[in-house]
């Protein structure tokens, strides 16, 4: 697949494709060495950027190699990764024309540093985290809001008690 890494509008460099491909062509293997999720943590904890995708076991992380880890994410993508046989591929979503940058939804989950999207889509969600895990992070933060409204009554209460 005659496929090429340049600098991308979206962040530093991404993939693009020199001829036409059409929807539903696996374009390339999501490959590299395995590790566990813990692993992944250990070794790029505070990295500006990773080539990581974690496979639907949950136990298993490509730390990527080779073109397929170039690719740049867009909540409005050409591409999507999917797992065949444990193996990740790259598919065109749709019909794709020479000279556009590939471009896949990281939907990326299980952090809470900020990932702020760069994509310029309108359909472009402002971050890289799928939309369950945003969703995931605000209950959480109403959780842990409630609760400190909740310490904050009851010491106020006892306050009252004491008097
Ligand atoms: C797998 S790399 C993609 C290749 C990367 N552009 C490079 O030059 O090495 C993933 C990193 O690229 C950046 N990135 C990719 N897509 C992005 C986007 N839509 N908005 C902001 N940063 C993006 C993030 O830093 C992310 O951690
Ligand atoms: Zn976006």
């Amino acid at each position: 697949m005659p496929l090429v890494v340049r600098p991308s509008k979206i962040h530093s460099v991404g993939v693009f494709t020199t001829t036409a491909v059409r929807k539903g062509t696996r374009l390339v293997e999501y490959d590299g060495p395995r590790i566990t999720p813990e692993e992944a943590d250990r070794l790029y904890d505070e990295a500006p950027r990773t080539y990581l995708y974690g496979l639907e076991d949950g136990k298993t992380v490509i730390d990527g190699e080779g073109i397929a880890a170039y690719f740049n994410h867009s909540c409005d993508p050409n591409c999507e990764i999917d797992e065949v046989k444990g193996r990740a591929w790259i598919f065109a979503l749709r019909e794709i024309a020479a000279g556009e940058e590939l471009l896949w939804d990281y939907n990326l989950y299980d952090d809470d540093d900020p990932a702020p999207c760069h994509c310029g889509s309108p359909k472009c969600r402002g971050t890289m985290y799928s939309r369950e895990w945003m969703a995931k992070l605000r209950r959480k933060a109403r959780q842990k809001k409630a609760k400190k409204q909740a310490g904050r009554n009851s010491a106020r209460k006892s306050r009252r008690i004491s008097k």
